[in-house]
């Protein structure tokens, strides 16, 4: 494809112009059926000019340096939905809420059916929350899965590195 102006936000999507860029941290991870671990994270939030951002995330073992978990999908506007497909099989349809503050904003979502391929591991349900303010994301997430019940999973803190 040959190159193309960079597109105009979408009006849409420009009360959530504060997600944009590129984010690093680390975060920590739990359930009741595995041990406890550390993670190094990015994430990245970009636009095309429709009524989405496009998100992306990569994760790596705080220990070792592996690649661990990864995900990508769409945060659409003005609904407040999230669409999130990993490599494990697990598929997110999540709704949510936004409450602005003063350099951002906080968002907490649900799946109350996640679908997942025939040969992947049973996952029910799952919260997730994130808040932005100023260049500092935080988020935590837990699910009802494997026979457990609704119970945190995740936790991390990132820093914008790239506008
Ligand atoms: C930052 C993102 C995440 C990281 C770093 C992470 C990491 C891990 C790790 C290290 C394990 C232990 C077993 C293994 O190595 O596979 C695990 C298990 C698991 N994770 Fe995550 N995970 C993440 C996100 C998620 C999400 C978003 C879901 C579901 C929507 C999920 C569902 C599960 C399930 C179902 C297990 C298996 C529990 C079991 O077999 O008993 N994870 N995760």
């Amino acid at each position: 494809m040959t190159s193309s102006p960079a597109p105009q936000l979408h009006p849409d999507v420009q009360p959530f112009v504060f997600m944009l860029g590129t984010w690093r941290g680390r975060g920590e991870g739990s359930y009741p059926t595995i041990d406890d671990f550390t993670y190094m994270e990015e994430v990245s939030f970009s636009h095309v000019g429709k009524p989405f951002l496009a998100y992306t995330q990569k994760t790596r073992h705080g220990e070792t340096g592996l690649s661990l978990h990864a995900e990508s999908g769409y945060w659409r506007f003005p609904a407040i939905e999230l669409v999130i497909a990993q490599p494990t099989g697990i598929m997110e349809a999540l709704s949510g809420d936004f409450r602005p503050n003063d350099s951002g904003g906080r968002f907490e979502f649900t799946c109350p059916d996640v679908v997942v391929t025939d040969t992947a591991v049973r996952v029910d349900r799952t919260i997730r929350r994130f808040t932005f303010e100023g260049d500092t994301l935080t988020y935590d997430m837990a699910m009802a899965a494997v026979g457990e019940p609704m119970t945190h999973h995740l936790s991390a803190t990132l820093d914008r590195v790239v506008p």
